[in-house]
């Protein structure tokens, strides 16, 4: 049997169980909100040649698709980690300026550099700060929010909300705001099939500390239901949850303006704009990962409050 096939049997198979399982794995926070082990950094600086450069591809697409403001020139990356998506929504979405803010030190360091090595410095910069106050920020600033992978770092979800409110208060009012974060899993089982599937790549890697961090990011997450409970209820905004079909790996939510009664404006961009994004080897799992989402739903969690 050939490495494709096995792979898709394995998905296959999960797909089947997560629809045959009762929900009742209970959430185990993270250990460490702040990623700030040098070991854990140095891992996580090598993420875009895994799969994890997979979700960022799913997220460029979800954000190019949605966006109505394509006008708008600024972004900023809340839980920016070593700064590969943000550097991503300079190259990939044309956005001129863009932030990234972590509370580490040494994730921000990292992303320095990588903003560096890619001749990026001017357009793509980094701040140390806490993603839970934005004050240092001018209000209405920002055509674009993203929040990826961050959420299930914090205790409660009580936490996201607060993070989510920071963002309504810095973007535009026509801007777009875009949380993107994996889904627990219904049961241990299901998780550790997961994790056998999609982790196998970070361990043949020799990234034994980013499996550890992707493996308790799993038991950490929050399930569609709980992050859907995030939307702030003042927002001025339509929110929207997007989900892959057959096994829940990531999911998006989306934040559009009131004045946009469609969440998709635009096709998916050609997939040749994503080809150096997607590492050779992930191919075929992101054929899997894009189809999941294209067959996927999209559901209005919350209407704009007036
Ligand atoms: C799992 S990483 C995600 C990095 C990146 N966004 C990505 O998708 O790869 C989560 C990041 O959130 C950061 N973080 C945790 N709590 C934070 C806070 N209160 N303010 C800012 N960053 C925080 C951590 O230091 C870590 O770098």
């Amino acid at each position: 049997m050939s490495g494709k096939t096995a792979r898709l049997l394995r998905y296959s198979f999960l797909s089947t169980l997560h629809l045959l399982s009762m929900r009742r794995l209970s959430r185990t926070p993270e250990p460490n909100a702040v990623t700030d082990d040098i070991d854990d950094v140095n891992d996580y600086d090598r993420v875009m040649s895994t799969v994890m450069a997979l979700p960022y591809a799913l997220a460029l697409n979800c954000i190019w698709r949605v966006r109505g403001n394509d006008q708008g020139r600024s972004a900023l990356d809340l839980c920016c980690g070593p700064g590969f998506f943000t550097l991503l929504l300079e190259q990939k979405l044309a956005y001129r300026q863009v932030l990234g803010v972590d509370l580490s030190r040494n994730m921000i360091q990292a992303a320095g550099k990588n903003a560096l090595a890619a001749g990026r410095q001017e357009q793509v910069r980094f701040q140390e700060g806490s993603v839970f106050d934005l004050s240092s920020l001018p209000d209405q600033s920002f055509d674009l929010v993203t929040f990826c992978n961050g959420a299930h770092q914090f205790d409660a979800i009580g936490d996201v909300v607060r993070v989510l409110e920071q963002a309504e208060q810095v973007v535009k009012p026509d801007g777009l705001i875009f949380v993107l974060d994996p889904v627990r899993q219904k049961t241990a089982r299901l998780t550790e099939g997961y994790l056998r599937v999609a982790g196998e790549d970070y361990l043949r890697q020799g990234l034994p500390a980013f499996h550890r961090q992707f493996r308790e990011s799993l038991y950490a997450s929050w399930s569609p239901q709980e992050l859907a409970s995030a939307v702030p209820g003042s927002s001025r905004r339509r929110w929207v949850q997007i989900l892959p079909n057959g096994l829940p790996t990531f999911q998006m939510l989306v934040g559009v303006p009131s004045s946009q009664d469609r969440t998709y404006l635009r096709p998916a961009p050609a997939s040749t704009e994503l080809r150096d994004v997607i590492p050779r080897h992930a191919v075929f799992d992101w054929t899997l990962l894009s189809t999941a989402f294209a067959m996927g739903s999209s559901r209005t969690v919350q209407v704009a409050r007036d």
